[in-house]
This record gives C-alpha cells, structure tokens and sequence, in this order.
C-alpha cells in the first residue's frame, strides 16, 4: 500500500487526509528543547546528523504524522554560498548583508554546497532508515525570494523593505542574487532527493509582499525553474510549493509552475480555496496555528470545517504556518483525533 500522503499527492480523494505540520519538530515539545540543549544551540544541532534525525522522529512517535519533515533550515543554504549565519536567542537568525556588487561577489557557487550541507544529506539517510515505513519524508529549502529577503536584510523584516528596495535600485545586483539561488536550490534539493527525500517542499514565505509582475518574476517563475529542473533529474519525486499569502495568486499557481501541491496558509478559506485551488489538484493546510494554543471548541470546529470543505478532493491537512512555541502538545492531539475521527 503507497503511503498515504503520496497518494494524495497523487490526486487521490482520502476519506481520512494525511496529516502533518509545519514545524512539527520544535519548542512546544520538552523532548525537542532538552535535544537541542544537548547539542548546544539551533545550528549545531541542525548539523549534527544523529541528534536532527533524532528530533525530527519525535513528533512522529508521540503522534504518528503521516509524514515527518527533514530537520534542518531555509537560512542553511545562504551560509553554504559564504554568507555569515548566527542565531540570536529569543530573536532569530542573523546574517552578513548583501547590498553591494561587493558582497554578491564573495558568495561561491556550484558544488561547493554540499561540503557545509553533507550533514544534512546523511541526516536525511538516517530517517530513511528509522522512519516507519507508513511515514513520508519530506526534504525542503526556501525559495529564492524568501532565502534573498534574510540574505539582503541580514535578518527577518516585517515588510522585507531592505529586498524591495535593492531590487528596485539595482535589478541586476538583485536578479544576480535570485539567479545564484535558484541555481543552489535546485543542487540542494537533489541532493536531498539523491539521499532519500520522498517529497520536496518549496518555503516562499514572504511570498505575499511580492505583487503583480513581481509575484510572477519574483515568486512563480523562479518556482517554475526550480520544479521543471527538478522534474528532469528525479520525475517522480513530488514537490509542494508554499507561495504563502499569495491570496488571489494561489489559483492556477500549481499549473503555473508544475508543483503537484499548493500550501494554503489560513489568510485564505478553505471554502474558496477549494473551489478555486483544489480544483487544479492536491492541497495542503490550513488550520491558523493559535488553535495549537487555545485548543477546545474552536479548534474541534475549524478543524472540521477544514476536512469537510476539501473532503472532495486531493488534501493533506496541515497548519497555515509553523505551530509556535507556545502551543499545547495536547491541543495537537486533539487536532489530529479530530480529523481522524470526523473524516
Ligand atoms: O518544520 C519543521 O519541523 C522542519 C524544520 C524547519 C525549521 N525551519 C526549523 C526551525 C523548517 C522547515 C524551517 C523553515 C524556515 N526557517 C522558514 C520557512 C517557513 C516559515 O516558518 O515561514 C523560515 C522563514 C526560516 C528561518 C528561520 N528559522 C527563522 C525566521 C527562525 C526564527 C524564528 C523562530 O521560530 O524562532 C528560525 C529558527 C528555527 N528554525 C527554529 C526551528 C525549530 C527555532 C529555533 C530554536 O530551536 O531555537
């Protein structure tokens, strides 16, 4: 029997969808917090093999997903290339700024990545090994939009104004910097795919501030490249792409660019996004990641709402975005028993 979130990547209807979540590894579970102290910090533990193959498989026993996710992190890539990558406890990554010809320069290219990236492919060999034979494993990296925003900035933005801005002043500079990503993802994802990754997912987070032309040049087109590359070197290996906030952009986003799934976050209803996305082919989402935090009645609700507007189609239930550190880890369970028992 395929595993049940292949088959829904596959086009098929599943009375009971495939679950699983974003960030499903991570610091609303104690097991996750007290492997991370033992490896140090954030990135050593993504390098370290053992212990990120370690944490991704703990949500997977306590819960059973349908598919577990690589442990590692869309920043992973800009520090492969050359760039400086620190985390800031409590605030987020940190990284050198890229907003000169000068800068640009110094990033490197080609098969270079995989000498810092190594780990993550032997972390990804382990889980093929360990994962229960029903669990899908996913591999992934941002997209070339998102990964430029952290890289031009140095750090998150609210409005990624620092992007914008070096993309209207110096187009080349900034179309150089997405054509190098474009090219590395494609290398990392192979990679990943070469060493046992059964799905692929694309992360454009920042997605939404990107409008009109730009979405196309910006969001969709590098998305195209980077699934029609990836369809040559390994054609049945399926690829999620999340253009998140998209809005109106999320139809026809999946012909557009060859992605088997669109990831809807939950800025949009799942009502409209089945008459108007799913009708292309599988979805994935979208539950608003603060019932992981409030749980009771209004999760049960919404969850159900969730599986009873895409139960006529491809669906893989999800989060809209990452579950945050402050959930419950009882509001999870009570999450999947709900779409399990309600399908
Ligand atoms: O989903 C998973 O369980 C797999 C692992 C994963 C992580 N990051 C681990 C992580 C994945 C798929 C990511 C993707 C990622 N990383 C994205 C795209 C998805 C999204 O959330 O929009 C982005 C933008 C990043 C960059 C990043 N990494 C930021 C902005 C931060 C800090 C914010 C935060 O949540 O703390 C991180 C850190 C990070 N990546 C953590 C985890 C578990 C928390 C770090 C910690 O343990 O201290």
């Amino acid at each position: 029997m395929t595993k049940k979130l292949l088959r829904a990547l596959n086009g098929e209807t599943q009375a009971v969808p495939p679950i699983w979540m974003m960030r499903q590894a991570g610091r609303y579970l104690p097991e996750y917090r007290a492997t991370r102290a033992q490896a140090g910090d954030f990135l050593s533990l993504c390098y370290n093999s053992e212990l990120a193959a370690e944490v991704t498989l703990q949500p997977i026993r306590r819960y059973g997903f349908d598919a577990a996710i690589l442990f590692a992190d869309i920043l992973l890539l800009p520090q492969a290339l050359g760039a400086d990558l620190w985390f800031v406890t409590g605030e987020g990554p940190r990284l050198s700024t890229i907003t000169a010809q000068g800068d640009f320069d110094k990033l490197g290219q080609g098969e270079m990545i995989h000498e810092t990236l190594n780990p993550i492919y032997e972390t990804v060999r382990i889980l093929r090994r360990e994962l229960p034979e029903e669990t899908t494993l996913i591999g992934f990296a941002g997209a070339p939009w998102t990964v430029a925003t952290y890289m031009i900035a140095g750090r998150g933005t609210p409005d990624q104004g620092p992007a914008h801005a070096l993309k209207a002043e110096n187009t080349p500079l900034f179309d150089a910097l997405m054509e190098r990503l474009t090219v590395a993802t494609i290398d990392y994802l192979s990679a990943q795919i070469e060493a046992g990754a059964e799905v692929v997912k694309l992360f454009d987070s920042w997605a939404g501030s990107l409008k009109g032309a730009d979405f196309d040049r910006y969001a969709l087109q590098p998305a195209k490249t980077i699934i029609a590359e990836l369809k040559s070197r390994h054609p049945n290996v399926p690829v999620i792409a999340f253009p998140r906030e998209a809005g109106e952009a999320y139809v026809g986003f999946a012909k557009a660019t060859g992605a088997d799934c669109v990831a809807l976050d939950n800025s949009v209803s799942p009502d409209w996004a089945a008459a108007h996305v799913q009708v292309d082919g599988c979805v994935q989402g979208n539950l608003a990641s603060r019932h992981m935090v409030t749980g009771g009645d209004a999760l049960v609700q919404e969850t159900r709402a969730i599986v009873k507007a895409f139960s006529n189609g491809p669906h893989i239930f999800n989060l809209g975005h990452g579950i945050t550190p402050d959930a419950d880890p009882e509001n999870v369970q009570l999450m999947i028993d709900t779409v399990r028992e309600t399908a």
